[in-house]
């Protein structure tokens, strides 16, 4: 399979500040809000929270070996907001800086291209004390950090990801409150979603010219639907379940404003759109990230107006409840090149959460990922083959992390983390993948020496 890919196609693996950094209180770091959601009881399993999580802030040399043994091309990472400016805005902090600046260049001495995310869901808890994503002040106060971050690392970073995954922060965030700050209020997400695209639009501008020559794009959670039946019904709630995944998102970002049923099914409550955000949100992109997990299997609701997601107990699914559904993946960006044409594509997270255990040898086993993993790039090498250009590919994730509400025990990484001691065992998919890669750019064995 591995041949299927050009040879200048970026293979890499993802992460977030806050689920691998640790070092919460160090160096004059502020709080976020999700220090406060982890300090809630009852939020996060087990009360835990990212505190010390990988300690990557300490530990990143020895995550960028690990990453040249990989042979990674790429490393996409998130840059703490609350590390830049402690209180939201305002006061820069040097020491936050400092460390993104470190970070970059030991990447690019390993000859790794740096893919950072602005907002990967750590808001400064001073701004969610404001109204936070709700109020579209805090998509101002982006645009601000957005420009003190590309002022400093702008002249060697070459690829900007704006946010990560609007949905989530609008859904999981504002509505279902499962996710800090763990608000529930279909308008606080409707705005939110707002502000964060809102947010998104302007910054591309100020990084572009922070960061000359770099391209800019933005991470979505996408998923492909697909109706139960051939059922009018079914069909009617599949499309239901796109427009809120995933043309709620795309549709704004490609210069069509928000899907008009969609807008219908949530009047009166909706989006706080003014004059030109709309245009603002339509900034042209470089490049789209799509992470894919799982699709939808949709059901019309014969009782309510919201579908039903069917599942199949014989079906496979990962640690998480997560189908296991390649060919979602493929279909997915075969549907993205042909309604949105992007100019580029990059996949930022795909990935699987098994349970993981050690060996009596000291080794982890984990032939499910692996498995998830050769038949996911198989089904992005199908999509190339038909066209669509996709540049790169990120694997969620690099370590085992903090899995926000579900705490440390849902284990996505290639690496394992003993977190007792924090000692990082390459996984059998660290192997797999740096077979995979050295494969796909005809080397006929992985360096030895790397
Ligand atoms: C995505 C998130 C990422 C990680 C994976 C499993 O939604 O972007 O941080 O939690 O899911």
């Amino acid at each position: 399979m591995a041949n299927h890919f050009p040879t200048d196609f970026l293979w890499g693996a993802a992460t977030a500040a806050y689920q691998i950094e640790g070092a919460a209180a160090e160096d004059g770091r502020g709080e976020s809000i999700w220090d406060r959601f982890c300090a809630t009881p009852g939020k996060v399993r087990n009360g835990e929270s990212g505190a010390v999580a990988c300690d990557f802030y300490h530990r990143y040399p020895e995550d960028i070996a690990l990453m040249r043994r990989l042979g990674l091309d790429a490393f996409r990472f998130s840059i703490a907001w609350p590390r830049i400016l402690p209180e939201g805005r305002g006061r820069v902090n040097a020491a936050g800086l400092d460390f993104y600046d470190r970070l970059v260049d030991e990447l690019l001495a390993n000859g790794i291209q740096p893919f950072p995310t602005l907002y990967h869901w750590d808001l400064p808890q001073a701004l969610e004390d404001a109204g936070g994503w709700p109020e579209r002040a805090t998509a101002e106060a982006f645009v601000e950090y957005a420009e003190v971050v590309a002022s400093r690392l702008g002249d060697r970073v070459k690829h900007w990801i704006t946010h990560n995954e609007p949905w989530v922060v609008a859904w999981l965030g504002h509505a279902l409150g499962v996710h800090a700050p763990g608000r529930t209020s279909t308008q606080d997400a409707l705005s939110a979603s707002h502000h964060v695209l809102l947010s998104h639009g302007w910054a591309v501008d100020v990084l572009r010219r922070e960061s000359p020559g770099s391209e800019v794009g933005i991470a979505l959670a996408l998923t492909h639907t697909y109706p139960a039946s051939e059922s009018e019904g079914d069909r009617q709630a599949a499309w239901w379940a796109d427009g809120s995944f995933n043309r709620w998102y795309l549709d704004p970002l490609f210069g069509r404003g928000y899907p008009d049923d969609m807008v219908e099914h949530f009047a009166p409550q909706g989006p706080p759109v003014e004059e030109g955000d709309l245009e603002a949100i339509a900034a042209p992109l470089d490049f789209l990230g799509a992470n894919y997990y799982f699709r939808q299997l949709v059901q019309e609701d014969p009782d309510g107006d919201r579908p039903i997601l069917v599942r199949d107990p014989d079906w496979s699914f990962t640690a998480m409840g997560w189908e296991v559904y390649p060919d979602g993946l493929h279909d997915l960006l075969v549907r993205l090149r042909t309604d949105y044409d992007p100019p580029a594509i990059y996949i930022f997270e795909n990935g699987a959460a098994y349970d993981d255990v050690r060996g009596h040898d000291g080794e982890v086993r984990d032939p499910e990922r692996q498995a998830y993993l050769d038949e996911h790039l198989a089904a992005v090498g199908r999509a190339v083959d038909d066209g669509v250009p996709v540049r790169g590919y990120f694997v969620w994730s690099l370590l085992d992390n903090f899995e926000w509400a579900e705490g440390y025990w849902k284990r996505f990484g290639i690496v394992y983390i003993d977190y007792p001691t924090l000692a990082r065992v390459p996984k059998g998919s660290f192997y797999w993948y740096r077979n995979f890669i050295a494969e796909a750019r005809g080397e006929q064995e992985w360096r030895a020496s790397a």
